[in-house]
This record gives structure tokens, C-alpha cells and sequence, in this order.
């Protein structure tokens, strides 16, 4: 009699490595290192089972075998099962084989991690000397929707076009990866390139007003984020930078505040720390989103606990955001004082638990870009400082420069 059949482990790793083992199945050399980091549990279940990775998707891509699980991670070359989700742009991802049987050797290989610029195109015609060029586009993390490989890569068409014999082939390497392992980057580019390499200069210095925004790279999205207790006037002030931008520079503002989040986007969610962190994190991936796509996306719950403020930090970031964090510090006394819900008497009569401030912890946070006191100043004040601040950042056009100079 047999048994029922044995699952492998299944699991669906960070974007960084998926890439890493798209690299190993594109490239087929078994790197030193772990293709695929464990975490103890994961080791456990795998080295009986084997494990099997999965794409975003759910798509079972490989296997690797339980002897091929150590407590570092999965080792070697694992059974391809399948093609991942296909990627934007999914015709330019070619294997370096392919790429070496169509083009020629005395190719020149540009190697692209960032935005190519007019003076790179000026550049690239004045050194390719009569031969053909492979704009190879460092993407990465190829499977995220939020890539600014695709931005690279649109670019970098958009360029080839313009050049004679001139092609465009995408590698699964995050130029910020690349940047941070130069063994791994070049261990791919010459994967690659049939002869020759040029790489492009460092990252342009930023244009006149536009510190964070194209010239770096970014997306010119911004997510400014008050956090501070009930009553503390986040909101208030969140409204007032909102009405100097839509009247000062036009761009679209989208306002995620606590209490109407609640009502829509969380509804149904408590007051327990998970849900407070649920809650966060909702409104940190939506904001992120907007910033992605070059929006300004003001948030303003009270957002108590600091790791949960530094993980939508970090979102933003990751695509391409700016993030601005604004502690309202107005005192307790002050919000309760204030009350104008009428929350900090039920809270303090004990009709509400957990209400923070009062029965549930605020962390204060120690890495805010501005700390306004709403009891000390008017709400005309803060607002003006803030502005200031994003002025200073690029993400509002001052109003005294014209417009050509910006
Ligand atoms: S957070 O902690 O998850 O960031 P959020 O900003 O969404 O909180 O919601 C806070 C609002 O919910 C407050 O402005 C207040 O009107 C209301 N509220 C109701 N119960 C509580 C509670 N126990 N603690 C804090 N706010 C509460």
C-alpha cells in the first residue's frame, strides 16, 4: 500500500529572489551561494519534502530536491517547471545564449542603470565607432509591478530607435542590487555582451527644481504622512497643505485620513494593534501607489507604532516615492482638552478601550522631517511650514519663479 503522495514545501520568495533564480535559469551557472534563502521553518519542511517556488501568481516555476536544502537556503540547479508570469516588456528578456547568436561580436554592449540622457545618446554615437550597439537595461525587480525597469526600458527603446543597428535586451539585475554586488554585475554583463562594455557615467546631479524628481530617478510622487494622537490637528492641517497645492500647483491631491479610511478601505477593522497595523499598512500600499505614479497622496491616521511608519517608508521608496513624515506632537492635554468627538471623556469614563493616549501606547517618532505643536502655533503656521518643506523638496513649484526656469 502507498501512502498519499508528499507535497514539496511551496514558496513564493521576495522579488529580489526571483530574479536571483531567473538569472540562475537564464545564465545556467550554479553560483556559490544559496539560490534561494531559507528561513528555519522553510528548511525544516523542505529538506523532507523538497520545496518548490512559486511566482506572485501561484505559477510553480521550479523544484528543488530535499538533498539540495541545507540550512543556508536551496543550492544548485533546481527542475525548471515552468515560465513565470510574463513581465512587461517579457520579448526583451533573452537568455545570453540567445543574445550571443544574434548579435555581433564586435557588438558594443552599453550597459543601462539609469534613465538614458541626451549627452548618453550624444556619447554612445561618439564612441561606437561604426559598430552595433546592445543597450543591455539593468531591470529589476522584474516581477513586481512596480519595476522602474519598465521606465528603463521604454527609455531605452524609445533611444534605439534613433540609433542605427541598435538593440535593446533586458536583464533581470536591480541596477541597486548590481550597484551593491559589482561581482554579480559583472558576472552578468558578461554573460551578455559579445565584446566590448561602456557603462554610463553616475547618476545626473538634480535639475533646479526637481531635487527628488526625474533627474534622480525617482517617480516625483510624494507621500506626506502626519501622524500624532486624536484631536492633534493632523487632519486639519493635512487639509490646509491640500488647498495651498491644488491652488499653487495644480496637482492632483489624494487624501487618506484615518477616520475615512476607516469607513471605506478599513472597514470593519478594530482598534487592537494588528488592526491598527492592518490599517497602516493599507493605507501606506495605496499612498505608495500614487507616488508610483507620479501623485502626491496626504495621510493622516494616527499611525502609533514606529516600525509600522518605517515599513510604509520603505514602500514608498521602493517605488520610487518620496516620503515625508510630519509629527503633529500637539500634547495630550490638549487633544483631550480639544475633544472634539467627545472620545477622550468616553475614553477616560472607560466606555472606550484601547484608545491611545489614553489606554493604548503612541510611539513618538524619532526620524519625522517636521515636528509641529498645534497648541503653540495656528494652523496657518503650520501649514507654511510644511509647504516650506516640500517647496524645499521639489514637490511644489515655487510660485515667484516662472516657469521656464524650472
Ligand atoms: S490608527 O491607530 O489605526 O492609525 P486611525 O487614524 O485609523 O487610527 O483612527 C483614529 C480615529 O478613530 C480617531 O481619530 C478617533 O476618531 C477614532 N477612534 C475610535 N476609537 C479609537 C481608539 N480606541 N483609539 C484611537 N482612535 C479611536
Amino acid at each position: 500500500m502507498t501512502g498519499p503522495a508528499t507535497r514539496p514545501h511551496q514558496l513564493c520568495p521576495p522579488f529580489d529572489q526571483l530574479d536571483a533564480l531567473e538569472r540562475l535559469r537564464v545564465m545556467a551557472t550554479i553560483p556559490g551561494r544559496a539560490a534561494v534563502t531559507l528561513d528555519p521553518a522553510s528548511v525544516a519542511a523542505a529538506k523532507v519534502d523538497g520545496l518548490e517556488i512559486v511566482d506572485p501568481e501561484g505559477v510553480p516555476i521550479a523544484r528543488f530536491a530535499a538533498d539540495q536544502i541545507t540550512e543556508g537556503g536551496a543550492h544548485g540547479l533546481p527542475e525548471w517547471l515552468g515560465s513565470p508570469s510574463p513581465r512587461p516588456y517579457e520579448r526583451l528578456y533573452l537568455s545570453p545564449a540567445q543574445v550571443r547568436s544574434s548579435v555581433s561580436d564586435d557588438a558594443l554592449t552599453v550597459v543601462v542603470d539609469r534613465r538614458l540622457l541626451r549627452k548618453d545618446v550624444a556619447e554612445i554615437r561618439a564612441i561606437r565607432a561604426g559598430r552595433p550597439v546592445l543597450l543591455l537595461v539593468l531591470c529589476g525587480p522584474t516581477m513586481s509591478p512596480y519595476t522602474r525597469g519598465v521606465k528603463l526600458l521604454r527609455r531605452s527603446i524609445e533611444v534605439a530607435k534613433g540609433l542605427p543597428d541598435a538593440r535593446v535586451v533586458a536583464a533581470p539585475l536591480d541596477p541597486r542590487i548590481a550597484a551593491a554586488d559589482p561581482e554579480l554585475q559583472d558576472e552578468v554583463v558578461s554573460a551578455y555582451a559579445p565584446g566590448a562594455v561602456a557603462w554610463l557615467d553616475e547618476h545626473t546631479t538634480s535639475l533646479p527644481g526637481t531635487q527628488t524628481m526625474q533627474g534622480t530617478g525617482g517617480s516625483g510622487g510624494l507621500v506626506l504622512f502626519f501622524t500624532g494622537l486624536s484631536g492633534s490637528g493632523k487632519s486639519t492641517v493635512a487639509r490646509a497643505v491640500r488647498e495651498t497645492i491644488l491652488e499653487e500647483d495644480g496637482r492632483p491631491v489624494s487624501i487618506l485620513d484615518g477616520d475615512i479610511v476607516r469607513r471605506h478601505l478599513s472597514a470593519g477593522l478594530s482598534f487592537s494593534p494588528q488592526d491598527r497595523e492592518t490599517n497602516i499598512r493599507r493605507i501606506g500600499w495605496v499612498a505608495a501607489e500614487i507616488a508610483y505614479h507620479g501623485g502626491i497622496a496626504i495621510c493622516s491616521p494616527i499611525a502609533p507604532y514606529d516600525s509600522t511608519r518605517q515599513a510604509v517608508r520603505a514602500m514608498t521608496a521602493d517605488r520610487g516615492g518620496d516620503f515625508v513624515l510630519v509629527h503633529v506632537s500637539t500634547p495630550v492635554n490638549e487633544c483631550a482638552r480639544r475633544d472634539r468627538k467627545g472620545l477622550y471623556a468616553k475614553a477616560q469614563a472607560g466606555e472606550i478601550t484601547d484608545f491611545t493616549g489614553v489606554s493604548a501606547p503612541y510611539e513618538a517618532p524619532h526620524d519625522a522631517e517636521l515636528n509641529l505643536d498645534t497648541s503653540a502655533m495656528s494652523v496657518e503656521e503650520a501649514r507654511d511650514q510644511v509647504v516650506t518643506l516640500l517647496r524645499e523638496r521639489g514637490h511644489i513649484s515655487d510660485p515667484h519663479q516662472p516657469d521656464w526656469m524650472i
